[in-house]
C-alpha cells in the first residue's frame, strides 16, 4: 500500500482512483482527511491563531488583486447565539470559540473608487458580485486548510445566506457587503469525532478532453452504494445520495429561504445587471 492507499480509500471507499502517485506528502494528507466537524470543545484558540489564519486566507489568488473580500471574527457568545437562530439554529455555531463570516466585499472597492474621483459603474454587475464571492470562497478554504494543520476544525455555515439583511444588520455590513458563509473554528470534541465522508468516483467529476454527463451515471450508482455503507457502518439512517441531492434542488421550498436570495442582495446594494 502506497502512503495515498489508506486516505484515498478513506475518501472514496472502494471507488478510489487506481492511478494515484506512490507517495503522499503532509499537505495531500492533510487535504484527503478533511472533515467537517460540528461538536467543539470551548477551548479558546491560542493568541495568533486569528491573525495567522487570515495571513493564509490572505496568501490565497484573488481576482485581478481586487482582493475583494473580508471576513468579521465573532467571538462573543451573545453574538454568536443570534447568529445561531439566523442560520437555522445550528448549535455548532454557539459552540465554537470562534466563529467567521466570510464577505464578497464591493463596498471597499467603490470607497477606493470615490476616493480617485471616479465612478464604479463596473460594481453594478454580476461580474463583480462573483469576482467577491470566488475571491471570498478561495482565502476562506486557504484559512480551512491552514487551521486543519494547526490541529483545529471547521465547518463552514451556508445557512448565513438564510436570512441575508438580518445578518448584514448584526454584523454592520455596509451596502455592497455580502454574507457568503459561515465558518465555525475550534478544537474537535474528540467525544464526537467526525468522519470522512467518501466523495464521487473521479468517474463523475474528472473529464478528458470533453464533458460527458451519461458516462457519470455509473460513478453516481456507485456512490450511492459507497454512501449507503458509509452511513449504515456510522449507524446513521440517511436516504441515498441521489434522493438527498434530487429532494435539495426539487423545489425553492427546499432552499430554505435562500429562494429569495436574488431580492435580498438587491437590498444589500447589489445591482447585478
Ligand atoms: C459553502 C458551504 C456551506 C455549508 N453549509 C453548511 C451548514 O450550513 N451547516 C452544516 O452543518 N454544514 C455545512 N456545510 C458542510 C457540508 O455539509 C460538508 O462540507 C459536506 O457534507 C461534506 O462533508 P465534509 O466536509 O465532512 O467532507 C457547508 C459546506 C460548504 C462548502
Amino acid at each position: 500500500m502506497s502512503e495515498l492507499a489508506g486516505p484515498l480509500a478513506d475518501r472514496y471507499g472502494a471507488q478510489a482512483p487506481a492511478n494515484r502517485l506512490a507517495t503522499a506528502n503532509a499537505v495531500l494528507d492533510l487535504l484527503l482527511k478533511h472533515r467537517s466537524v460540528r461538536s467543539y470543545l470551548p477551548t479558546p484558540l491560542p493568541a495568533g491563531t486569528l491573525e495567522t489564519l487570515v495571513a493564509a486566507a490572505q496568501s490565497a489568488s484573488t481576482s485581478s488583486n481586487l482582493q475583494a473580500w473580508s471576513v468579521v471574527a465573532v467571538e462573543d457568545p451573545e453574538r454568536k447565539a443570534r447568529l445561531s437562530q439566523l442560520v437555522g439554529n445550528q448549535a455548532h455555531v454557539r459552540a465554537a470559540p470562534l466563529f467567521l463570516v466570510w464577505l464578497a466585499d464591493l463596498a471597499r472597492l467603490e470607497e477606493i473608487a470615490r476616493r480617485q474621483a471616479l465612478a464604479s459603474e463596473g460594481l453594478d454587475y454580476l461580474e463583480l458580485l462573483l469576482v467577491g464571492v470566488i475571491d471570498a470562497a478561495l482565502a476562506a478554504q486557504n484559512a480551512a486548510v491552514a487551521l486543519e494543520s494547526l490541529a483545529l476544525s471547521c465547518v463552514y455555515i451556508g445557512g448565513i445566506r438564510n436570512q441575508p439583511e438580518a445578518v448584514a444588520a448584526e454584523l454592520g455590513l455596509p451596502p455592497g457587503v455580502f454574507g457568503v458563509f459561515g465558518m465555525c473554528v475550534g478544537y474537535e470534541d474528540p467525544a464526537r469525532p467526525a468522519q470522512v465522508k467518501p466523495r464521487l468516483p473521479q468517474g463523475a467529476v474528472l473529464h478528458r478532453e470533453q464533458y460527458s454527463l451519461k458516462a457519470q451515471v455509473p460513478a453516481i450508482d456507485d456512490y450511492d452504494r459507497v454512501m449507503a455503507e458509509f452511513y449504515e457502518s456510522h449507524g446513521m439512517q440517511q436516504p441515498d445520495w441521489s434522493s438527498t441531492v434530487a429532494n435539495r434542488v426539487k423545489s425553492a421550498n427546499a432552499l430554505n429561504g435562500r429562494d429569495r436570495l436574488a431580492a435580498a442582495l438587491h437590498a444589500l446594494g447589489f445591482k447585478i445587471r
